[in-house]
């Protein structure tokens, strides 16, 4: 089955520390295998990896996921990567000796080599959520980020904004790339300038500490087009904290739609977390059923919701 030799097995099971990690992997997934042909015995549990489950768009997702998997009876383990790779590889590590059934997943950032060993090998069932790793023949659950900040530009230009800010998300993330994609394509097309593109990883403090860092150093937007909810609350608080009135001087837009967002009366484009989760963990279910269910990737639509946090250019 795995091609691997019958005295590299005999020792994987007698002196295993003398076999590499991941050839052990792919022994004890192979015995696995044998050992239930029809795949009867399962642990009943999923992995979960969230990259930060302080920001309130990740938790939200989960919702969608225990909508289903409550009545599967699943036993969900959560493992939060705070955006650290070696995290995330100890994460693998436990769900892996803890037989987890799958693993559904949200790459903080770059893949650690053991994801890419259970990818190629399909060691365990994975299933991709909201961003896509550096990896081929996976399963992907993500929205229309590009679209949907080409749309979120395209309302602040409607309004006559021609100085716009993009702040953007974790670099290297797929979502942060596509926004940014998104984002070029809809000023380009209406010949305005990119002028302003700078960068807060997702989150509220670090987008508060570069919106005032850029105000000292005269920040001139009349509006910003943020990569997540998060980043533009922190950068409202910073404008706010320098005598910047929103929408009267700037405007300006998030991406998410978490709760704190309609209690702001943010502007924002809206992601279909619910669908996501849900979507996830059924596309996770199929591939624990059937390991030769082929691998497929969906694209959720996302929506604009106006709310008062933008407003028409002062001439
Ligand atoms: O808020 C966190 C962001 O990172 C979300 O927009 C989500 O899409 C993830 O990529």
């Amino acid at each position: 089955m795995t091609g691997i030799s019958i005295a590299t097995v005999s020792r994987a099971l007698s002196d295993p520390q003398k076999v590499k990690y991941t050839t052990r992997l792919r022994i004890e997934a192979a015995m696995r295998e044998l050992q239930n042909q029809s795949r009867q015995e399962k642990s009943g549990i999923i992995g979960i990896i969230f990259p930060d489950i302080s920001n309130q768009f990740f938790p939200l997702m989960l919702a969608g996921i225990d909508s289903i998997s409550s009545s599967y009876d699943s036993t969900i383990m959560l493992c939060n990567s705070n955006g650290d790779v070696q995290s995330e590889e100890k994460s693998l590590r436990k769900l892996l000796d803890i037989k987890a059934d799958g693993i559904i997943y949200i790459p903080a950032g770059d893949t650690p080599a053991l994801l890419k060993e259970i990818i190629d090998n399909s060691i365990i069932p994975v299933v991709f959520l909201d961003r896509a790793p550096g990896l081929k023949s996976i399963n992907l659950i993500t929205t229309d980020n590009r679209n949907g900040m080409y749309q979120a530009a395209r309302y602040l230009l409607t309004l006559g904004h021609r100085k716009i800010l993009y702040l953007g998300g974790k670099e290297g993330t797929s979502t942060d790339e596509e926004r940014l994609a998104g984002f070029s394509e809809a000023l380009q097309e209406a010949g305005v300038g990119i002028t302003g593109i700078l960068h807060a990883d997702f989150s509220n403090t670090k987008a508060f500490s570069v919106i005032k860092e850029g105000l000292a150093n005269g920040l001139g937007y009349t509006a910003i087009a943020a990569a997540n909810d998060a980043m533009a609350l922190g950068a409202i608080k910073a404008l706010r904290s320098s005598g910047i009135r929103i929408p009267e001087d700037v405007s300006i837009i998030g991406y998410d739609d978490i709760p704190s967002s309609a209690l702001a009366e943010l502007t924002t484009v809206r992601q279909p977390f619910m669908e996501m989760g849900k979507s996830a963990i059924m596309q996770l279910y199929a591939a624990i059923a059937d390991a030769h269910t082929p691998k497929k990737t969906t694209v959720l639509p996302s929506s604009i919701v106006i709310r008062s946090s933008c407003a028409v250019l002062k001439e």
